[in-house]
């Protein structure tokens, strides 16, 4: 079922933001219901909102057939996630001390689960000591803080306070809903292609997006789990809030990885390692009157080959195919010393490198689970599955 929640806007300049998130939040099929304090409604109509929310949006708190129901009441029954953005000092100060002035205070008051606060302000009030108090006191009574943003702020002045983005509010939210089944487990994730030098400005590189193993590491993240990614060349965006080491060449990935792979339970190998290096890289850029026609090429390493298995980790690989796929792929799984590998056919245009889109089987010594074709974000719940 739809998940309910209930937004909570007061007036602060990135007040547009919120408009945006409401949005992103319908377009993932949330209900929401809004409250916008008097201040709020002073920046943006609360038309705007709801349109775009396609909702009711309350600001009184007493008004005509106010007896049939007692409305702060029922709107902190109904939430299951009360998300406050931007959160002023303000709301902070009267919430963290229980004041109820007004229909949103009222209905902090009567709601029962954490509160998710997205902070935006300026610098020199987030800094001052009666918000740091306020935040830290909020915390302990297991309040939820989304952190600010460094950047410009509306006072033209640089500095955190800055409200966070749409789609990072939506990532947490996101988070929020989410089946912590992975707590605990600490998983270590390859993306995207390596890159290997020919000279200053041209490379070696393949067609990988970094979008595979990307998914994982979202959804490993959502779901709990304690996640590092080590990425080649990618053309999306990091997920939020997971720490990404980039690298370049197989062998900066190779090195990256033994010098952690044995603090995790689990490394799942989603890059495209590219098989082979420039032999004699230059340092300076070839000129054309250099009269270079081939390039040397020696073999790079295979890193999961090279990697001692501790008991108990769990080691996934992917295998690019374009033909013989169920037989190549067992024989990596052998060679690489694999508990699974994630099989994809790399010539079918609509799923693979660069798509939304993946068809894939999952091989084990015993086993060829064959799923749909499917988002990579769902495939990668497929894959997180086997590390439960
Ligand atoms: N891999 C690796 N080191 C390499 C090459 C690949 O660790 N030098 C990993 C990949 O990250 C992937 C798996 O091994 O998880 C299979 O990669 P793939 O490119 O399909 O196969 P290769 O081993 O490179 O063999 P081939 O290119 O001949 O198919």
């Amino acid at each position: 079922m739809n998940k309910n929640i209930l937004l909570g806007v007061t007036g602060g300049i990135a007040i547009y933001k919120v408009v945006d998130v409401v949005s992103r939040l319908k377009k993932l099929d949330y209900n929401i219901k809004i409250i916008m304090t008097d201040s709020a409604c002073e920046f943006v109509s609360p038309m705007t909102f709801e349109t775009i929310g396609k909702c009711d949006v309350k600001n009184k708190m007493f008004h005509k057939n106010s007896h049939k129901i007692v409305e702060h009441i029922d709107l902190a029954n109904w939430a299951d996630l009360f998300l406050v953005a931007p959160a002023s000092a303000n709301i902070m100060a009267k919430i963290n001390h229980g004041i109820a002035d007004d229909l949103l205070t009222s209905t902090a008051l009567a709601y029962t689960k954490p509160i998710m606060f997205c902070v935006s302000m300026n610098t020199n009030m987030l800094n001052n000591p009666s918000t740091q108090k306020n935040i830290e006191e909020l915390k302990e009574k297991n309040h939820l803080i989304i952190d600010s943003n460094s950047g410009m702020l509306a006072c033209d002045t640089k500095g955190d306070g800055r409200l966070k983005e749409p789609w990072e509010i939506v990532e947490e939210v996101e988070n929020y809903f989410c089946k912590k089944d992975l707590k605990g487990k600490k998983v270590l994730i390859t993306a995207g292609a390596t890159v290997e030098r020919i000279d200053p400005v041209r490379y070696i590189t393949n067609d990988s997006s970094g979008k595979m193993g990307y998914s994982i590491a979202k959804k490993a993240f959502m779901r709990g789990a304690d996640v590092t990614i080590i990425s080649g060349k990618t053309s999306v965006d990091s997920p939020y809030g997971i720490e990404n080491i980039k690298v370049q060449s197989a062998i900066d990935m190779k090195e990256q990885i033994e010098s952690c792979v044995d603090d995790y339970d689990c490394l799942i190998m989603a890059a495209a390692v590219s098989d082979f290096k420039v032999k004699n890289r230059k340092d300076l850029k070839i000129k054309k009157q250099d009269g270079i026609h081939s390039l040397e090429l020696e073999e790079n390493p295979d890193i999961l080959k090279s990697l001692n298995k501790k008991e108990n980790q769990i080691f996934i690989g992917f295998a690019a195919e374009t033909n013989n796929l169920i037989k190549n792929a067992e024989k990596k799984l052998n060679k690489k010393n694999l508990d699974y590998i994630v099989l994809n056919d790399v010539s079918k245009k609509d799923i693979g490198f660069n798509s939304e889109y993946n068809k894939v089987s999952i091989i084990s010594k015993n086993q060829i689970l064959e799923l749909d074709k499917d988002t990579k974000l769902n495939i990668a719940d497929k894959i997180l599955d086997l590390i439960k």
